[in-house]
């Protein structure tokens, strides 16, 4: 199984990212980022313990929009009932009320959610969809950079997930879903334009 962090802001592009996703014939759980709505939450200021189950819910906001474009929803209570065949969007909600372990807090956001449920199933790499190229350094964006490397300095990646790629050993690769074919070529040919950030 492939599981991809779709983030909302290529959200523009889900009904190509979902059609290049499904001809490559593989098993793909997709993550949802929190969009909008994770915006909407963090312009409120709540306090970060309701914030995080707020946005725990906009990323189930993000999942019903995928799935407007013909994918199924999954809402797995634990991770053992995280089994399937074909393409299918994650709503987060409930599966991390009842395995409540990451800090509820605005570093820990749906990268981090998505490291961390690829950890639980026990695969060694994510694919993150993100608009831009990659990560990018002094102006260049990098092809491979270990994680430990990119704790503490500001990514597309959330503040948690450098640190949590190191302690579970996760690969992450960063490409632009606004390129969908950039995906395809990573996921049949292991290699394409983007970022990997190395854990392993
Ligand atoms: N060093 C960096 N390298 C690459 N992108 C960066 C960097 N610093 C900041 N960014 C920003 O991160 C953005 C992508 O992250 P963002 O959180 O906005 O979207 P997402 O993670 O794809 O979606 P969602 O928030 O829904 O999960 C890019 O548009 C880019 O401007
Ligand atoms: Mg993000």
């Amino acid at each position: 199984m492939i599981v991809v962090k779709l983030g909302g802001s290529v959200a523009s592009n889900v009904r190509r990212i979902l059609s290049v996703l499904s001809s490559t014939g593989r098993d793909i759980l997709i993550v949802p980022g929190g969009w909008i709505f994770a915006d909407q939450i963090r312009r409120l200021n709540v306090k970060d313990e309701q914030a995080h189950w707020m946005a725990i819910l906009a990323m189930e906001q993000f999942g019903y929009y995928i799935s407007s474009f013909g994918v199924e929803t999954i809402k797995p209570k634990d991770f053992e009932d995280i089994e399937f065949e074909g393409i299918k969007v994650l709503l987060p909600y409930e599966l991390i009320l009842r395995n409540d372990e990451l800090p509820h807090s605005w570093d820990v956001t749906s990268d981090s959610i998505a490291i961390w449920i690829a950890s639980k199933l026990g695969i060694d790499n994510v694919v993150k969809l993100t608009n831009v190229d990659g990560i990018i350094l002094n102006d260049r964006v990098v092809e491979r950079i270990r994680a430990s490397q990119l704790i503490g300095i500001q990514t597309c990646l959330d503040k948690y997930a450098p640190k949590l790629m190191v302690e579970c050993g996760m690969d992450t690769f960063i490409c632009n879903g606004l390129f969908a074919n950039r995906v395809k070529d990573y996921i049949t040919k292991g290699r394409a334009k983007g970022t990997l950030v190395e854990g392993r």
